[in-house]
């Protein structure tokens, strides 16, 4: 696990932005797993940056969302679909066809699942997916559990999770109550993972994430279990962390 510690959240967003163009220069046929939350909203910004100004050409990659609210379509200004194209989607050259996120309003969402798995799996699997954490160290919507669930399947949300989501609804009673996700499985298959943290109100949990037990009670700690996990931390998300060996401090730390 490599640990890269940004000053602020705009060099958090740069740094993760930065492999996942580099990952799509080397691999034009890129298969990206892809992240809401308003955690990745700076790296997305600066990867249309770099669309705009330096040539970064998404023609022919791929995209799977992490997961999507059950009951919300791609209209809904709160679901994760129009989430990604209003941050990412519609400001850059890729195929609508390729970009894909779990139908919030299929008929059978089960079967949803299995086809949104089958797809990920004729594709090749996710060559980097990115992560953002909820406050309960849930990752996609993989809520606390005393089970990992390896397949995409239907979740019930916390109430934690809720109230923390309600901040983008009118009221609590809005926020959708399941959800569709990808499970540990797609998750852990990636080739790569950039798991990025923001902000001090998660530092402890992160700290418990990378630090403490691997347990799906604390699901972002099976990133642990990666081959190949890049964390990009603010420095108020580093905070508590101890292991500070691990960490690679940014230039302008490192020449201060
Ligand atoms: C949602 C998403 C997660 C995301 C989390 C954190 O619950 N399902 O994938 O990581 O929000 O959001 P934020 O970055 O806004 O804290």
């Amino acid at each position: 696990m490599r640990i890269i510690v940004a000053k602020d959240y705009a060099e958090m967003s740069k740094r993760a932005a930065d492999i996942i163009a580099s990952q799509i220069r080397i691999n034009a046929h890129t298969v990206l797993g892809l992240a809401t939350g308003s955690t990745p909203v700076g790296a997305y910004e600066e990867l249309v940056r770099q669309y705009n100004e330096e040539g970064l050409n998404f023609g022919n990659v791929d995209t799977f969302n992490l997961d999507e609210y059950i009951g919300l379509g791609a209209d809904h200004p709160q679901s994760y679909r129009y989430f990604m194209d209003e941050h990412l989607l519609s400001h850059i050259n890729m195929d609508a066809d390729r970009a894909h996120v779990p139908d919030g309003l299929a008929q059978n969402p089960e079967q949803e699942c299995e086809e949104y798995d089958r797809l990920i799996r004729d594709l090749g699997g996710v060559d980097l997916q990115l992560l953002g954490m909820g406050g309960n160290g849930h990752i996609g919507f993989n809520e606390p559990n005393d089970i990992y669930t390896a397949e995409t399947h239907v979740v019930n949300l916390t109430e934690s999770t809720i109230k923390a989501n309600s901040i983008y609804f009118n009221n609590e009673n809005e926020v959708p109550r399941q959800a569709i996700t990808m499970g540990f499985r797609t998750i852990m298959q990636a080739k790569k993972v950039i798991f990025v943290v923001s902000g001090k109100a998660k530092s402890k949990v992160v700290k418990e994430a990378l630090e403490g037990p691997i347990t799906p009670k604390l699901p972002a700690s099976i990133l642990q279990l990666h081959h190949d996990v890049i964390v990009v931390l603010d420095q108020d998300a580093a905070s508590e962390m101890k292991l500070k060996d691990n960490f690679i401090m940014t230039d302008d730390q490192l020449f201060r």
